[in-house]
């Protein structure tokens, strides 16, 4: 059974859905670890919960972002996962990271990129007036929320939508998609084409 590493920041609901997906067995992966740069995370206690190993690498306890990435390497590599998934990371990966682990290393973010990358997508998405909103899971690659795209879901921006409820409603699809998106890795049904990821199989 393929090994995955959950990276997160903060609250830790999408690492939650694969917790829950796993218990379920309509994830079939073994969960290698949770590694955070928060030692306040509530990720923590899901990870606690759920007995799988925890790992903070606190960013503010390094001298530069240089020895951060290094520890948070070392931390990944630790875990020896088949593949690293950030689940609400809320820091830019460093390009020797990303290159130390190509096509390794999964992301979701709330918004149908390439539309509204970066911070706060869901208020950008209000602000912008668009209609439709949703969440996107994409390989990492050296840009930010920029690499070839595996799942996106949308939901409609509704007139009274503040951030919040916005939010809310495309956290839900979030917690779908990532979970079918580590399945489709783990299957080996992911070939990525220059820009296009290519679904093979069934599943
Ligand atoms: C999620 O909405 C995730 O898509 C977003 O942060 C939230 C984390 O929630 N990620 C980003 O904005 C990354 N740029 P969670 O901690 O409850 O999973």
């Amino acid at each position: 059974m393929k090994s995955v590493t959950v990276l997160a920041s903060g609250r830790g609901s999408n690492f939650q859905a694969i917790i829950d997906a796993v218990s379920t067995g309509e994830l079939r992966v073994e969960c290698a670890g949770l590694i955070t740069d928060n030692p306040e995370a509530y990720a923590i206690e899901r990870a606690r919960a759920a007995r799988i190993p925890v790992s903070i690498v606190d960013y503010h306890r390094y001298p530069g972002k240089g020895e951060y990435e290094k520890a948070l390497r070392e931390a990944m590599e630790a875990t020896a996962a088949d593949l690293y998934v950030l689940a609400g990371y809320m820091r830019i990966l460093g390009t020797g990271i990303v290159r130390h682990f190509p096509g390794r290393i999964i992301n979701i973010h709330p918004a149908l990129l390439p539309s509204f990358p970066g911070l706060h997508a869901q208020s950008q998405a209000i602000g912008y007036g668009a209609k439709v909103a949703g969440c996107t899971v994409h390989f990492v690659n050296e840009e930010m929320d920029a690499g070839p795209i595996i799942v996106q879901e949308c939901v409609r921006v509704l007139e009274d939508d503040t951030e919040e409820t916005l939010a809310e409603r495309i956290l839900e699809r979030e917690h779908k998609c990532l979970p079918r998106a580590i399945q489709m890795f783990c299957d080996g049904r992911l070939r990525i084409e220059g820009r296009r990821v290519r679904i093979t199989g069934s599943g």
